[in-house]
């Protein structure tokens, strides 16, 4: 009788087991990030390409804006390296990375600066600019940092 009892007890276990193991699957945690990686544009992007809907950014113009409001936490340099970056998770982006020169064309800065990256301290830039001024701190970004000249590239 008690060998029946035992020999039911395994069989319920294994049965158990085996579901747990085939069937129900766990479910898997939400990426923290995924919000962030589904924006993300490619990796490599075309260096060639203009600011979006025809605009033409004014670098100088921008260069004003960035110091006055992105260079807090991106750096004077674009490095990342701005008095408030040692507070931020996750850190702001260094535009001199080869990474960041490799993906971040016009259209993607216009896109990032416009919209900014949720759950990060980035903040929508769309809010308070209007499309020319978010194009002329676009240009400056782009060719004072993305497309500056290899030696002050940062590996
Ligand atoms: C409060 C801090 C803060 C300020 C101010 C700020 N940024 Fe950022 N920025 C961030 C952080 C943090 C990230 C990194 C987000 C990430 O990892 O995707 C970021 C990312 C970016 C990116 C890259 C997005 C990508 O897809 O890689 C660009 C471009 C950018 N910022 C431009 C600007 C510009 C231009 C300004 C000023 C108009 C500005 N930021 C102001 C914190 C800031």
């Amino acid at each position: 009788m008690k060998k029946i009892v035992i020999a039911t007890l395994l069989i319920a276990f294994a049965t158990a087991l085996l579901f747990y193991v085939f069937i129900a699957k766990p479910v898997p945690p939400v990426a923290a990030n995924a919000q962030i990686s589904a924006q993300s544009s490619p990796a490599v992007s075309d260096m060639s390409l203009p600011m979006p809907l025809g605009l033409k950014g004014d670098s100088g113009k921008g260069r004003i804006f960035f110091m006055g409001n992105c260079f807090t936490c991106h750096g004077i340099k674009g490095d990342g390296d701005g008095p408030r970056a040692y507070f931020i998770t996750p850190p702001p982006r260094n535009f001199l990375l080869e990474a960041s020169r490799q993906r971040l064309n016009r259209p993607v800065l216009f896109e990032a600066i416009t919209n900014g990256r949720l759950g990060t301290n980035m903040p929508a830039w769309g809010k308070v600019l209007n499309n020319q001024e978010i194009a002329d701190v676009a240009e400056f970004v782009f060719e004072n940092f993305i497309s500056a000249p290899q030696e002050t590239k940062v590996q």
